[in-house]
């Protein structure tokens, strides 16, 4: 299968993703058994992820999803995180997992965990598809992380520039020539 015209290179394809995916959700099940977590995904680049993650998981779980300000069009953060949608669920008492795409300066998710913890969850993990360590501003602690990535604007598989790319169903660079930082 030819790349896309638009990415650079191929970071993990839909094969690597799939398995990576299920040694998550194996872990996830074994640390959750007996429990009835609630998984928190982050949109919209989450739900892919979200979608193959909670399929591939054996225990019972829940879903909701929140929404906060997006990088519209630029490929940096703006340090500022507005909260666009809330979850519906009543999290006290709840074991949440927050589902994330990537964590990459950390400020959106720092955001979102002292956000979610001052509502008494039981328990509160943060499980991220991709971490990008060398953008890191916030320290944030991750309980389960699919794939370390290098410094590049990463699209595909729910990851997009200007809300393009989120379909393709593997993960690659993107070409710089198609952003300016
Ligand atoms: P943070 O606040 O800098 O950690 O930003 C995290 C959010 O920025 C993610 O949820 C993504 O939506 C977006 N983001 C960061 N890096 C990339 C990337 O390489 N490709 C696509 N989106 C990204
Ligand atoms: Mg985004």
């Amino acid at each position: 299968m030819a790349l896309h015209k638009d990415f650079e290179s191929l970071l993990f394809s839909e094969e690597q993703i799939k398995t990576r995916i299920a040694e998550m959700a194996a872990q996830i099940d074994i640390d959750y058994k007996g429990k009835t977590p609630l998984l928190i995904g982050v949109l919209k680049g989450s739900f892919i992820f979200m979608s193959d993650l909670m399929r591939a998981m054996k225990i019972e779980c829940t879903v909701d999803f929140l929404a906060v300000s997006s990088y519209g069009t630029k490929s940096e953060t703006s340090g500022q995180v507005r909260l666009l949608k809330d979850i519906n669920e009543n999290i006290e008492g709840r074991d949440v997992i927050v589902v994330e795409d990537i964590l990459d300066s950390g400020i959106t998710l720092s955001y979102i965990m002292k956000l979610l913890s001052m509502r008494r969850p039981a328990s509160i993990k943060l499980c991220t598809l991709l971490d990008k360590p060398e953008r890191r501003r916030v320290q944030v602690d991750i309980h389960y992380r699919g794939f370390e990535v290098p410094d590049a604007f990463v699209v595909g598989y729910g990851f997009d520039f200007a809300e393009k790319y989120r379909n393709v169903p593997y993960i690659g660079i993107l070409k710089p020539s198609l952003y300016a930082r």
